[in-house]
């Protein structure tokens, strides 16, 4: 089955976000009758913010979601410890977990501070197939993977002309971003888009072109990996604001 890909481009940010707030709630309260539970996987950068901040503060969201019966993942993560600026998990954990009344083993976090930044992906795939009770060779299928995508086309950290794209076996990779000169862990594209809803929010003027590159353009995932993201059968939703959404000629305007 092919992706059921949605393209939606609202006002502004603000917009953006209360739009995924609702994609979010409507996502989890469908996992909760099905199996009990939500899988999320969150994004790292800035634009998610402003999502997290909804969720835990905004009752029209807050109130509606059993907060309990969810597990938290991370889409990737730099190569850094918990408490550094630059962590994924610190940002998620000061607009998101911490806000909420979670367990300690519903937060599945990358282990950033590893100088060994291959042990931190084995490890975590093992957690991940660990929690999802996954047998050799299987992907697993979060209810929900949140996306950003950067300037040049990455995703989660999955970078222009990086050899972690060819990965097909694996659920986690490390990969060296050689125009960062760093280390990072991250899901692999297969993993992805194993997902049962994949969601990408991008906003600002910045991210207009390669957007519509990612979305108009000939498919060339090696220049462009947002390209990689097809869920195989899952939900796909582009909700982007005006600025980013320019160029578009394709999608929803709302
Ligand atoms: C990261 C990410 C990355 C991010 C994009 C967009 O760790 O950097 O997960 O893929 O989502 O770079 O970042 P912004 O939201 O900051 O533009």
């Amino acid at each position: 089955m092919t992706a059921r890909r949605q393209i939606v481009t609202l006002a502004d940010a603000a917009a953006v976000a209360r739009r995924a707030a609702r994609e979010f709630v409507r996502i989890a309260s469908i996992a909760m009758k099905d199996k009990g539970e939500l899988t999320v996987a969150l994004s790292g950068g800035s634009t998610p913010k402003a999502l997290y901040h909804l969720l835990v503060s905004d009752p029209e969201f807050r109130d509606q979601l059993r907060w309990a019966r969810m597990k938290f993942f991370f889409g990737d993560e730099r190569n850094v410890g918990p408490d550094d600026d630059e962590s994924n998990f610190r940002m998620a954990s000061e607009a998101l977990l911490s806000k909420v009344s979670l367990q300690t083993e519903q937060v599945h976090r990358i282990k950033g501070e590893y100088q060994d930044a291959e042990k931190a992906a084995l490890e975590y795939e093992l957690e991940i197939r660990g929690a999802f009770r996954l047998k050799a060779g299987e992907f697993p299928r979060f209810d929900l993977i949140l996306l950003g995508m950067g300037s040049e086309g990455h995703t989660a950290s999955l970078f222009p002309g990086t050899k972690v794209l060819q990965e097909k076996s694996r659920i986690v990779a490390r990969t060296w971003v050689g125009k960062l000169f760093a280390e990072r862990v991250t899901l692999t594209a297969p993993a992805i888009n194993a997902a049962a809803n994949v969601m990408f929010m991008i906003t600002g003027a910045d991210k207009a072109l390669v957007l519509k590159g990612v979305l108009e353009g000939p498919q060339e995932p090696e220049q462009l990996p947002a390209q990689m993201i097809q869920p195989t059968n899952g939900n796909f939703l582009w909700l982007i604001d005006a600025d980013a959404g320019a160029k578009l000629s394709v999608g929803i305007r709302e």
